[in-house]
């Protein structure tokens, strides 16, 4: 009796968790971003979040020309075949991929890319400090986080204004960084060099996300 009854609410469980775990690992999770009712998105990044900034300031970039964008069957400006990370994001919000903020003709009403490949966290004064010089974006976190502020400052008045219009924004930072190491061993350090810039390359994509979030309600 004890068995026959425990038995059924064991076995409806677990055919719940198989049944959960199927949804989750097939459709559900595509757009499990969703639920948080982010209504745009803000990138900051390098290549590996530009949806065509770079591209925009140069046009004869090997980004805007086949084989990149080969599975879309043209170049959209991603250093990629296909979607980054941050389109599936978009895909799983339900919001529009990101236009690049240096797109004139962009498309901004669910928020925008303001990612530029090459770009490193630190400025170029910063990195000469540590005697990288080749730097060839010259494109940091400072100068998005710029580009960010003039078009808040366009797009929203005040504070209540501002916060009502990005309250419900996803603001991602990063990815960011990687190329503050690539441009010091492209300069031939050392590993035991570049381990020591750690710290302040961490440290401004910190103080660049707390900005960012500021920023949000100019
Ligand atoms: C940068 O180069 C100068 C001159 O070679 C050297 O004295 C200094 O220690 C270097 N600084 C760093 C952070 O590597
Ligand atoms: C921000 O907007 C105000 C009002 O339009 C303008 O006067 C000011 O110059 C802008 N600031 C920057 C740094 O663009």
């Amino acid at each position: 009796m004890a068995s026959s009854k425990s038995s059924p609410p064991g076995f409806v469980f677990s055919i719940l968790i198989i049944i959960s775990f199927f949804n989750f690992i097939t459709c559900n999770n595509q757009h499990i971003l969703s639920s948080c009712n982010f209504d745009a998105i803000y990138q900051l990044g390098d290549s590996i979040a530009d949806t065509g900034n770079d591209v925009q300031d140069n046009p004869s970039s090997k980004f805007a020309r086949l084989p990149y964008g080969e599975t879309f069957k043209k170049a959209t400006g991603r250093c990629s075949d296909g979607l980054l990370m941050i389109d599936y994001i978009a895909l799983s919000a339900g919001i529009p991929f990101l236009d690049p903020y240096l797109n004139k003709d962009g498309l901004f009403d669910y928020g925008l890319n303001f990612a530029f490949a090459g770009a490193t966290a630190m400025s170029a004064e910063d990195l000469a400090k540590w005697n990288v010089s080749f730097v060839p974006t010259g494109i940091s976190l400072s100068r998005q986080l710029d580009w960010m502020f003039s078009y808040f400052n366009t797009t929203c008045h005040g504070n209540k204004d501002c916060f009502k219009k990005n309250g419900k924004a996803l603001f991602m930072v990063g990815e960011i960084g990687g190329n503050d190491y690539n441009y010091a061993f492209l300069q031939r350090k050392t590993i035991k060099e570049v381990k020591t810039m750690v710290p302040e390359v961490v440290e401004t994509i910190k103080q660049a996300t707390k900005v960012s979030f500021l920023l949000r309600n100019i």
